[in-house]
């Protein structure tokens, strides 16, 4: 596929809408050349990617209502419930994160997550390029402690957020985007 035209027909698929197949973990290797590919000041190789599939998205699952449930003593359990099922709607879900270097000289933390991020988009291109759908989801479970340590990270570290990735069930609406002239100025 045209790389312009990667770029520009990549759009997330809601994570409820993602089925098999997924990328195998050898595909998954292979599409994460790109993330490698990624701008990063200093060389310092910030991110960090962890797959779970099968039975290991009910164990986040658990881990996300546990970890609601100390944040918000007394949420009903249907909300306990809603909270474990958000790791199971894809087949394959990737958990990005930043590895912070603390203190670095010349590299603050700010851009360390900027690096990430930029490898994050790169793999979304990359999973469309080779006709997977996913989509980046964040919320509380990625600034609570009692998600990020299970899952082996430090305090200090920046829980990116978690690629729901599959195929679309059905092809969702194209969506509608916005005017780049509208955000650029001549200075
Ligand atoms: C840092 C970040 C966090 C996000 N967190 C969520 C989220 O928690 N839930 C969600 O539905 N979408 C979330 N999104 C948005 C989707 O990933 C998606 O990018 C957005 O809906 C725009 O759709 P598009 O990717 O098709 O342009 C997040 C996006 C970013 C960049």
């Amino acid at each position: 596929m045209d790389a312009m035209a990667c770029m520009l027909g990549r759009q997330s698929t809601p994570a409820g809408m993602l089925v098999e197949p997924a990328p195998s973990d050898e595909e998954v290797l292979k599409l994460l050349e790109t993330a490698m590919r990624a701008p990063d000041h200093g060389a310092l190789q910030p991110w960090r990617f962890l797959t779970i599939r099968g039975q290991r998205r009910r164990d986040l699952g658990d881990i996300f209502a546990s970890a609601l449930a100390v944040r918000e003593p007394g949420t009903v359990p249907d909300e306990l419930e809603k909270a474990r099922g958000k790791a199971t709607r894809a087949p394959l879900v990737l958990a990005v994160w930043t590895e912070i270097v603390e203190d670095h000289p010349k590299v603050p933390a700010i851009e360390q997550v900027v690096a990430t991020a930029a490898a994050v988009q790169n793999l979304l291109n990359a999973l469309h390029a080779r006709g997977y759908d996913a989509i980046l989801v964040t919320g509380a479970p990625c600034y609570d402690e009692n998600v990020k340590a299970p899952l082996g990270l430090a305090p200090k570290d920046a829980l990116v957020g978690f690629i729901h990735i599959g195929t679309a069930k059905t092809a969702g609406p194209v969506k509608k985007r916005p005017d780049p002239a509208e955000f650029l100025q001549t200075w």
